[in-house]
């Protein structure tokens, strides 16, 4: 414990940080010292570099990192990573932190929104004991898929997540689950998220075609009878047109099912009938704003029955995605559109902010430096889902410098280095227009790591 107070007090001297750290010090209710220090360490490395204060992260790196042991592996990793940040170093030593990983393309259903290819296709068990040799440095693994129950080697990833103190959560459509698997789920502390996009039969089946609505329901009954207070379960809902009148009834059927959260995702991309993606396509502005002036309300319902909400969804009609911006029309700009690119710029919360950051040594987005999306073909890595594939030939299948492991040669891809050096830079043209318009406080590029190790 010595260790931990000796970093407490360096961290207390930091500027905006002193209170906090006197309440982990005082607090007599706090059960887990160890844990809650850490939990504050980590956060306020980061807090420090998304307020662009690197001289002040470099100095408590040097001050701090020698107490702590060796054998804490996370946290060490964790330093070094915002350390790296704060230097501007664009090939890490330091390791990802989260990692996103498709599983497989092997999947049950055929969604009306999804664009994923359904192959049968795996990853590799090179891989996957790549992936099981950095877990102990990792903090969160996210898999999803295809379907992710379609690998028969989950519960070997579970097992090893668990040993290894990894957070780990499986995005899935919850059909081919069994009380074996959620018994172990559960058991494991896994936080499971739920593809629901309907809480009814027919909307249901109508947008995940192949889906039958009552084993969905069987399951989420057995999930709900076999999960512990530590859980944590979310339902993700795909917002489009024949389901954005059905948000408050989702609210209510979490509730009855004993999910923690909901999330509100917009419908990316296009379907087979071209007017569901109300959000992108400039279709239907006057519907996005209206689910826009729902978002208190919304929230109020959430509140009162005790679930939370991460709403995703534009909180204005400018926050739309990219095709939308090119579509966009004129009386949704102060300013015209002659210049379109240019307008957008200007009347964007988000880019005031950009400019503003290039003097502060603020960074628009930190994924590329603390996390990686690891798509079925290996060397396609990029910092987040979203982020566009590199389309450079040049770029493609070659990596910096190959390493034993997989893993490591992909965190340290051209791609992922192509990010970094972009995002060190100000460019931005490889970045997603949904990113470049996302509201500042939902924007996942920005999001602190929590320590939420197992
Ligand atoms: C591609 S799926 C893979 C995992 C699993 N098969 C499932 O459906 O949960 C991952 C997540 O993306 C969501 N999704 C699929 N198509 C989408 C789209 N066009 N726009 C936004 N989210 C989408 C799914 O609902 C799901 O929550
Ligand atoms: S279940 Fe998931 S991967 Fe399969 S089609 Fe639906 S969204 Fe796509
Ligand atoms: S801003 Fe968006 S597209 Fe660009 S690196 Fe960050 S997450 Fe990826």
């Amino acid at each position: 414990m010595e260790h931990l107070n000796q970093i407490l007090e360096v961290c207390k001297k930091i500027k905006g940080f002193h209170n906090m750290v006197n309440k982990t010090q005082s607090d007599p209710n706090i059960d887990n010292y160890e844990v809650y220090a850490y939990k504050i360490i980590v956060e306020l490395i980061q807090k420090l570099n998304n307020s662009g204060r690197t001289d002040e992260v470099k100095q408590l790196y040097l001050d701090i990192d020698k107490y702590v042991p060796e054998k804490n592996k996370k946290l060490k990793n964790a330093l070094l990573n915002e350390y790296e940040i704060a230097q501007g170093i664009t090939f890490l030593k330091s390791f990802p932190r989260h990692i996103q990983l498709v599983t497989t393309l092997q999947c049950n259903l055929n969604c009306i929104m999804c664009g994923d290819k359904k192959e049968n296709v795996f990853i590799s068990d090179k891989y996957l004991n790549d992936l099981i040799e950095i877990m102990p440095y990792l903090q969160f693994l996210t898999l999803r898929g295809g379907e992710v129950f379609y690998d028969k080697r989950i519960g070997r990833i579970i097992d090893e997540s668990y040993k290894n103190g990894v957070k780990l959560s499986i995005v899935t459509n919850a059909l081919l689950l069994d009380d074996v698997l959620i018994n172990k789920l559960m058991y494991s502390d896994v936080a499971l998220v739920c593809s629901v996009d309907s809480p009814f039969k027919e909307t249901y089946e109508s947008i995940r075609v192949g889906a039958k609505f009552d084993t969905l329901i069987e399951n989420l009954k057995k999930i709900r009878s076999a999960r512990k207070s530590k859980n944590f379960l979310v339902i993700n809902m795909v917002v489009m047109r024949r389901n954005y009148n059905e948000i408050e009834d989702m609210l209510y059927f979490a509730k009855e099912y004993g999910f923690d959260l909901v999330t509100l995702c917009p419908i990316e991309g296009n379907t087979e009938s071209s007017d569901e993606n109300i959000f992108e396509n400039n279709l239907d502005n006057s519907l996005v704003q209206k689910i826009a002036d729902r978002r208190e309300y919304f929230e109020k319902i959430a509140n009162k029955l005790g679930i939370k909400l991460d709403n995703n969804l534009p909180c204005n009609v400018k926050y739309c995605g990219a095709k939308n911006i090119n579509n966009i029309s004129e009386e949704n700009i102060e300013g015209g559109i002659d210049k379109k690119q240019e307008t957008i710029i200007l009347n964007n919360k988000q880019n005031e902010f950009i400019s503003q950051e290039k003097n502060d040594n603020k960074l628009f987005c930190y994924a590329p430096f603390r996390q990686m999306f690891q798509p079925i073909d290996i060397y396609s890595c990029k910092p987040l889902c979203r982020c566009p594939v590199g389309n450079d030939e040049q770029n493609k299948n070659i990596v910096f410098e190959k390493q034993e492991n997989i893993v490591l040669s992909s965190w340290n891809s051209n791609d992922m280095v192509f990010y970094r050096k972009n995002i060190l830079m100000h460019k931005y043209e490889r970045c997603s227009n949904v990113c470049l318009n996302a509201a500042q406080d939902t924007f996942e590029g920005k999001r602190i790591l929590l320590w939420e190790v197992r």
